[in-house]
């Protein structure tokens, strides 16, 4: 798919897709009144495919669809990301779940990036995104491990035109001048700190805002310094794209990032100093962001599937 598509093309593109999955789910929805149409998506972030175990096995037992054999969808590239759809129930819930996202870096347009919000938005049923990620920690009071439920974002692709919504408007789905002062549902972040509570669970969750970058490389230090300055708490390079398409097609969004790794803010060692700080230390490392994320990611797969109980 080309950058940007006319607005025929991404109409044709969609329903293709639609109707590709419509016809593998609506024998299961006639078989069984257990199975229902997800009324949830979950977008589960590097290293956080373990929310899949938190979906019923058997009340229904869940469908997995390759994102290879769905018309449009592109495959899943990089390593923690294994690119299945779910459609299952979690704690009674009827959900969707993306296990493993696609990202721009991977070379996909941002109209393949989000085209399963797209998709799953067509089809009718969905209105409430759950989005996690794994996010550098730019905050000083953030330690590796932490949590962060999003409140705001910062885009920088997208300041600079690189922008989900860029091109010819669905208008049939949302506006062409989209607000997204709101994009971040109150209600759900209150759901999720109440179940921060009530699981008693150990590790800080914070709010605050998200920097989405376009990766696929880390940060330099005079990048991380720059975003804090411009109110950055965490940085990363998913996530923002999908939030935008979802409050484009009008969903309920939650977004939680898990901290993998703090951003290193001081300046590189000099080569004028005698005895110079390593220039390697606190170098992030994909391995670190994978390491971590298994550490905290039952905390995770806990509230995910507590806050599903209440959608
Ligand atoms: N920067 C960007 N993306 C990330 C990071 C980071 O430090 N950690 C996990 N994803």
């Amino acid at each position: 798919m080309s950058d940007i598509l006319d607005v025929s093309h991404q109409r044709e593109a969609i329903a293709k897709a639609a109707a590709y999955l419509s016809g593998i789910l609506e024998p299961h929805f006639k078989k069984t009144a257990k199975f229902e149409p997800p009324r949830t998506l979950i977008i589960c972030g590097s290293g956080l495919g373990g929310i899949s175990t938190k979906l019923s096995i058997d009340n229904p037992p869940p469908i997995t669809i390759p994102y290879q054999d769905i018309p449009g969808f592109k495959k899943s590239t990089v390593p923690g990301h294994s690119g299945t759809l779910m459609f299952g129930s979690m704690n009674g819930s009827p959900v969707v779940l993306m296990n493993g996202r696609l990202h721009g870096y991977e070379g996909n347009t941002l109209f393949e990036t989000t085209f399963p919000i797209r998709v799953l938005n067509h089809m009718g049923h969905v209105h409430n995104l759950i989005v996690t990620n794994a996010a550098g920690g730019i905050n000083a009071k953030y330690q590796a491990c932490d949590l962060m439920c999003i409140y705001d974002h910062l885009n920088i692709p997208g300041l600079a035109g690189q922008h989900p919504l860029r091109g010819p408007n669905l208008d049939e789905v949302g506006p062409r001048f989209l607000a997204l002062s709101d994009a971040y549902d109150l209600e759900l972040r209150k759901l999720l700190f109440k179940k921060w509570k009530e699981l008693k669970i150990q590790r800080p969750l914070h709010e605050g805002t998200y920097t989405f970058v376009s990766g696929p490389t880390f940060e330099t230090r005079a990048e991380s310094k720059m975003i804090r300055m411009l109110g950055g708490d965490a940085v990363g390079m998913s996530t923002v794209p999908e939030v935008i398409v979802a409050r484009h097609c009008g969903w309920r969004v939650l977004a939680l990032s898990l901290i993998t790794n703090t951003c290193v803010v001081d300046s590189p060692a000099s080569a004028l100093d005698e005895s110079p700080v390593p220039l390697e230390k606190g170098k992030a490392t994909h391995a670190e962001v994978l390491e971590n994320g298994k550490i905290a990611s039952n905390d995770v797969q806990n509230l995910i599937a507590a806050v599903m109980e209440e959608l």
